[in-house]
């Protein structure tokens, strides 16, 4: 469930008009709810609640401070990637005791950020990874708490572009190995292992996958203990699916989720932390955009929209579905044609949909891409020279620019003529 629904025949976000957002702040913009965001965590932390726990937003999904905010507020710990994604989480406020560090390829700088700045646990995804943070902890005269992160080889049969459980993948430790690679980090200087940690995919739309890769982690477990390990945590990481499309997509309830990782993991006594991003802001978010032309006469009709590629790379990079609606809802029976919504981008790529049955809109008229509060802003570039989308947060009635677009000046200001083609004053 989210808050963008119509009222009195306009989209809202809760209790806002996005109309009234788009004459303030100009198109596109993206959109968010506090009341989903703070619904779709509270789910969650419940679904966990029998067990010691900490939901750990996965800040890659979408790293706005207000929104990371919202969520560390609430009692939320933050999953970051990135030296970057750490300040973010302690610019919103939230303590290193609740932020671990995931990613493949940290680096020596960012190690030495975070044991500095203070953080839970660091994910080790390889043997060069846990000796330099050995080294850099060891010089820091501190402990860095450990989790190695195992691959599960689990096929979570999800996009090509976005799995991570199968051994070819670049993630993780191979499971097999993992007891060999726990006795050599209990011998490393400056680490302390308090737990072990799992990714099974993306956007995951059955717990199976899940439910196979937590049965290898409990064996994991008691394995990693009889070698005299103390495991206290266990990271399960994100992915849990979300509905793109109002009408035929079913991904598990977080209860149901909640209930299975009781049932798999609940009798060893370990704290669990889940890193999701998706399931927590994906459905808390909408791009808003107006129509620029509609394109008839040739073979196809078109939409060509002020939002692209550039904006919302999902339809271009995984040929994802993202539901489009106009802004002012339409009547019953009104007519409808089937035309390609596309943005301005000079690539055949920049296609949001295809054939998508749409009511009769003109040069002006507002449409909203829902389910596109995760993995929609953090992806945007500059593209064909287009300046970032703001981003809007609404609460109740009120709204206000979390990050504002940005002007040509402030675009063009980052570029830097070498001193060699400036002209030489007479
Ligand atoms: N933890 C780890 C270690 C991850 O790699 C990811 C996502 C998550 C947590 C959060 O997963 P979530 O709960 O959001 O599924 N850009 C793609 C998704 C890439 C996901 C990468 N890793 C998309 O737009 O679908």
């Amino acid at each position: 469930m989210d808050h963008f629904i119509y009222q009195n025949g306009q989209l809202h976000a809760e209790d806002v008009a996005l109309r009234d957002i788009a004459a303030s702040v100009g198109t596109p913009f993206y959109c968010y709810s506090t009341a989903t965001l703070t619904r779709h965590y509270q789910l969650l932390t419940d679904a966990l609640d029998p067990l010691p726990h900490l939901v750990c937003f996965a800040v890659k999904a979408n790293s706005n401070v207000a929104v990371l905010k919202v969520l560390g507020d609430l009692g939320a710990g933050m999953d970051v990637v990135s030296g970057g994604e750490y300040m973010r989480a302690r610019a919103a406020g939230v303590p290193g005791e609740r932020i671990v560090f995931s990613g493949v390829g940290k680096t020596l700088d960012e190690m030495r950020l975070a044991l500095g700045g203070g953080i839970r646990q660091f994910n080790i995804e390889s043997e060069p990874e846990m000796e330099a943070l050995s080294f850099v902890a060891s010089e820091m005269g501190i402990e860095a708490p450990i989790a190695l992160r195992v691959n599960p080889d689990v096929d979570a049969r999800t996009h090509e572009k976005i799995a991570t459980g199968r051994k070819e993948d670049k993630f993780g430790l191979p499971i097999a190995q993992a007891r060999d690679i726990y006795a050599r980090a209990a011998t490393l200087p400056g680490l302390r292992i308090v737990g072990v940690d799992m990714h099974t995919g993306s956007q995951l739309t059955d717990l199976a996958p899940f439910e196979a890769a937590y049965t290898k982690l409990a064996d994991l477990t008691r394995a990693l203990r009889a070698d005299g390990h103390s495991i206290d945590r266990l990271d399960l990481g994100g992915g849990l699916g979300i509905p793109y499309t109002r009408s035929n997509e079913t991904p598990p309830l977080p209860s149901d989720y909640g209930a299975m990782v009781q049932r798999v993991l609940g009798d060893l006594g370990c704290e669990i932390e889940i890193e999701p991003g998706r399931l927590i802001c994906g459905n808390a978010g909408v791009m808003v955009s107006q129509v620029i032309w509609r394109k008839t006469g040739g073979a196809r009709e078109f939409l060509i929209l002020d939002a692209a590629m550039n904006d919302l790379l999902r339809p271009a990079m995984y040929d994802a579905h993202h539901d489009i609606v106009p802004v002012t809802e339409s009547a019953p029976g009104e007519p409808q044609a089937l035309v390609d919504i596309v943005g301005p981008v000079c690539e055949s790529g920049d296609t949001f949909a295809r054939q998508r049955a749409m009511p009769l809109l003109q040069s002006g008229d507002l449409v909203a891409f829902r389910s596109a509060g995760a993995y929609g802003a953090v992806m945007a570039s500059e593209y064909n020279s287009r300046p970032l989308i703001p981003e809007v947060l609404v609460r109740g009635d009120q709204f206000a620019v979390i990050r504002a677009r940005p002007g040509y000046d402030e675009m063009l200001a980052r570029d830097t003529i070498p001193t060699w083609m400036q002209t030489q004053e007479a």
